[in-house]
């Protein structure tokens, strides 16, 4: 069993700190906020993960964790501190470091005894040296301190899952003992371990989620080519998916990819990139193709309607991805404005996100168009003139084609998650358009009488 402190409860950090406490070891977790430490304390997560806030109550009525402002108490007699503080993307894609720094500076001046420092937070290659360093600098006691890097590849809305079940442990270390120390913590998850430098841990963190952005911006470029040519994206991606060098996971085409860790992660690498006098073409690709594809089911609606003004349109979910109520880089952060100032008046549904969204864009007048919240999929369909769906949640993926058809005064559907069948919409008779393949269009007549509902609707 270690005595082990975190710094910082965001998901890393407190993901981390639960799933240690989860395995047997003492934790102490350290925050700023003293407000959200009590949360925690009386068994609240401050965020919506799947099984953690039942951990949290478990392991603390098991006394193997708590929750502290007190840094000093909790850093003084650690054998290890874990650092999981943001390191947010900058103006130009460069990573912020200060609370790194803030937290090193901190370790320094408290720590008492021999004590590992390992960093979790994604940071550009070689920043563990520096923190070693700058630890070393500011030491006040007399005691070895070192620093290892220990990426973190949980993804939101599994991330407990992902901690206790992980494929891999990556450890990056410049001695043995640290080496010895950070395997031994870990060994009671028995999941592999890979040991290598630090520097190359910190580049194994960038080179994993990036290679999986350019996946996801590769099968997104495909599938644009895929509705020129009258391919399918779904069937391409369910061939490739065989392939076991390629394999199946990460191949689904959408409107791009948003959260916390790819939009970032690959700026900061293309930015690392630059700083080496050296031009990243792949990662700049992924980057490039990814804008564009978080606006193109929007940009394919102005094409077909005559206007957004005055039209309610329907917004299915809001969040980056299911499970989670992040709104990090979501796609609806770029189109609803972009309706908003066309007009519209937009009724959306997500089952967790709409509080957070509503931070952001408040229920009621918003500049040119409305926005309202519903709690039920039916509420923002009824009567609607298009549909947009952003996020695939199960209770979008539970609407059917028939309702979409029922419920809409013009039932138009921009589906940016490929969640239906192309047959299914065209049977139920919706008029579909999706990603990389085959648009459902009506007849000439049908639009015409389409396009006049839609007209009706509109006031000028
Ligand atoms: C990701 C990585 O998966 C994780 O290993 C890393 O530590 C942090 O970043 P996360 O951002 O939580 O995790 O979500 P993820 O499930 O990877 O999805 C990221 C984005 O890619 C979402 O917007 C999702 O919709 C999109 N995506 C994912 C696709 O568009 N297509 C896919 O096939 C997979």
């Amino acid at each position: 069993m270690y005595k082990i402190a975190v710094a910082g409860t965001g998901y890393v950090g407190l993901v981390a700190g639960v799933c240690f406490a989860e395995i047997g070891h003492q934790v102490t977790c350290v925050d700023l906020d003293e407000r959200k430490l009590e949360l925690m304390k009386s068994g609240v997560s401050p965020i919506y993960e799947a099984d953690l806030e039942e951990l949290m109550q478990k392991n603390y009525s098991a006394g193997r964790i708590d929750y502290t402002t007190d840094y000093k108490s909790a850093y003084k007699n650690a054998d290890a501190i874990f650092i999981g503080v943001g390191t947010p993307e900058q103006h130009d894609g460069s990573a912020n470091l200060s609370y790194i720094a803030t937290v090193a500076r901190q370790i320094a001046e408290t720590v008492e005894k021999d004590c590992l420092v390992v960093v979790k937070s994604t940071v550009p290659v070689g920043t563990n040296d520096k923190v070693e360093q700058f630890i070393q600098d500011f030491l006040l006691h007399d005691v070895k301190i070192e620093v290892a890097s220990n990426p973190e590849f949980l993804a939101q809305g599994s991330a407990v899952h992902d901690t206790l079940h992980a494929e891999r442990v990556v450890i990056g270390t410049e001695s043995e003992w640290a080496e010895e120390q950070l395997t031994k913590i870990y060994e009671p998850f028995h999941i592999p371990i890979v040991s290598v430098n630090r520097r190359s841990a910190e580049m194994i963190k960038y080179a994993s989620n990036d290679f999986l952005a350019l996946k996801i911006s590769y099968m997104n470029d495909i599938a644009n080519l895929c509705e020129l040519v009258g391919a399918d994206i779904q069937d391409v991606a369910r061939g490739m998916s065989f392939d076991q060098r390629i394999g199946s996971k990460f191949l689904n085409a959408g409107i791009g990819y948003g959260g916390s860790c790819f939009p970032k992660d690959t700026k900061a690498l293309e930015y690392i990139a630059k700083q080496n006098h050296y031009e990243l073409k792949t990662v700049k690709a992924a980057i490039d193709v990814n804008k564009e594809q978080k606006t193109l089911l929007y940009k394919k609606a102005c094409r077909r309607l005559i206007t957004f003004n005055g039209l309610k349109v329907a917004v299915l979910g809001l969040t980056f991805k299911p499970g989670t109520d992040d709104l990090r880089e979501a796609a609806s952060l770029e189109n609803v404005p972009l309706l908003i100032e066309q007009g519209a008046n937009i009724y959306a549904y997500d089952p967790v996100g709409a509080k957070n969204f509503a931070k952001i864009h408040p229920e009621g007048e918003n500049g040119n168009g409305t926005i309202t919240y519903v709690s039920d999929i039916e509420q923002a369909l009824a009567g609607a003139n298009v549909c947009f769906i952003f996020t695939e949640w199960g209770e979008v993926k539970a609407v059917t084609p028939e309702l979409y058809k029922r419920l809409m005064r013009t039932p138009l559907v921009y589906d940016g998650r490929n969640i239906y069948g192309v047959e299914d919409m065209q049977v139920a008779g919706v008029e579909y358009h999706s990603v990389g393949r085959r648009p459902v269009v009506p007849t000439r007549s049908e639009l015409k009488e389409l396009n006049s509902l839609e007209l009706q609707a509109a006031k000028f």
